[in-house]
C-alpha cells in the first residue's frame, strides 16, 4: 500500500480522513448499525454482502447494456473506501487497483484485503492529480464518491479518470446531480447556482465545539452537460444510466464504453 499522509487541508479531503479515523464504516454506508460502537461479525458481513451484491449488479448492466463480452483485466475503484467494493472485484477481476483520499480508510480496506485472503489488490492514496497512479484500466468504477467531492475539483478528476481508461475500456461512475427538495426549481439547485468548496472546520475546531462531532459529509449535484462533454470529447458515442435516490439526493450511475481504436 502507498500511503503518503499528505492530506489536503481545510478540504474536503481532511474530513474524509476524520471520518476514516472515527467511523469508517459508517462515513461509507450511514447507517447506525454500522458505526464503529455497534459493528458486529453479522453487520460487518452485511455491509460487505451489500458491496457484493453491487459488483455483481454492475458486471450484469455492463454485459447487457454496454458490452455482452466484457471481461476487466485491470480495475480501479476510486474512491475506495474500506473496501466495500474492492473484495468482490478482485474476485472478478485479474488485479484490482483501490484508491481512496483518506489514508485511515486505506488502512482498513487492507485490513480487509487481508481478511479476505486476496493477493491481486493494490490500495493507493489518492490525489487530485492521481499521482500515485501510473498506469491505465480498462475497467473504472467510482459509486458514492464524486457526491462528496467538490464539482470544481471533482469534473477534473473526472476527465483524469477518462485519461487512464483503455480503448474499449468500460466506466461505471456515479455522480449526484440534484436533490428532491429542488422541484421548485425543476431540479436545478436555487440561485445563486454556485457551489463552493467551503473549508472545512479544522479537526481541532471542530473538536472543540464538540469532541463527539461527526465530520462534515458534503453532498455535491454535478452539472451533467460537464459530465456530458467530457464523455463525448473523450470518444465516448453511447451511455447507459441508472438514476439513484439516497435520502433525497438524486443521482445517475452511468456506464459507458471508449470506442475500440
Ligand atoms: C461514501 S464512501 C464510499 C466508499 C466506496 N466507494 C463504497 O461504496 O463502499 C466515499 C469514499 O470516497 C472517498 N473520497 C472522498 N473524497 C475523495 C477524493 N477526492 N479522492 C478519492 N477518494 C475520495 C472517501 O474517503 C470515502 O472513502
Amino acid at each position: 500500500m502507498s500511503i503518503n499522509n499528505q492530506i489536503n487541508s481545510g478540504s474536503t479531503d481532511q474530513a474524509w480522513e476524520a471520518w476514516g479515523q472515527k467511523d469508517p464504516y459508517f462515513g461509507v454506508i450511514t447507517d447506525q448499525k454500522f458505526r464503529r460502537t455497534e459493528l458486529t461479525k453479522e453487520t460487518k458481513a452485511e455491509f460487505f454482502e451489500s458491496g457484493r451484491l453491487h459488483a455483481e449488479y454492475v458486471m450484469q448492466m455492463i454485459h447487457q447494456y454496454i458490452d455482452p463480452a466484457f471481461q476487466a483485466q485491470k480495475a480501479l475503484d476510486f474512491g475506495c473506501g474500506v473496501g466495500r467494493l474492492i473484495v468482490p472485484l478482485a474476485k472478478m477481476v485479474a488485479n484490482v487497483v483501490g484508491t481512496d483520499v483518506s489514508p485511515s480508510m486505506l488502512l482498513e480496506a487492507e485490513k480487509n484485503c487481508v481478511e479476505a485472503d486476496l493477493q491481486n489488490v493494490r490500495l493507493v492514496q489518492s490525489d487530485d492529480a492521481l499521482s500515485a497512479l501510473d498506469e491505465r484500466f480498462d475497467f473504472i468504477h467510482s459509486f458514492i464518491v464524486f457526491q462528496h467531492i467538490p464539482p470544481q475539483r471533482g469534473r477534473d478528476l473526472f476527465a483524469a479518470l477518462l485519461a487512464r481508461l483503455d480503448a474499449g475500456g468500460v466506466g461505471a461512475m456515479h455522480f449526484a446531480y440534484s436533490k428532491d427538495h429542488y422541484a421548485p426549481t425543476h431540479g436545478l439547485p436555487p440561485a445563486p447556482a454556485v457551489i463552493i468548496d467551503k473549508p472545512a472546520k479544522t479537526e481541532a475546531e471542530a473538536v472543540a465545539q464538540d469532541p463527539n462531532a461527526d465530520p462534515e459529509m458534503q453532498m455535491n449535484p454535478y452539472h451533467l452537460n460537464e459530465l456530458f462533454f467530457l464523455m463525448q470529447v473523450n470518444g465516448v458515442h453511447r451511455f447507459h444510466t441508472e438514476f439513484t435516490d439516497h435520502g433525497g439526493e438524486l443521482g445517475v450511475f452511468l456506464y459507458f464504453q471508449k470506442p475500440r481504436t
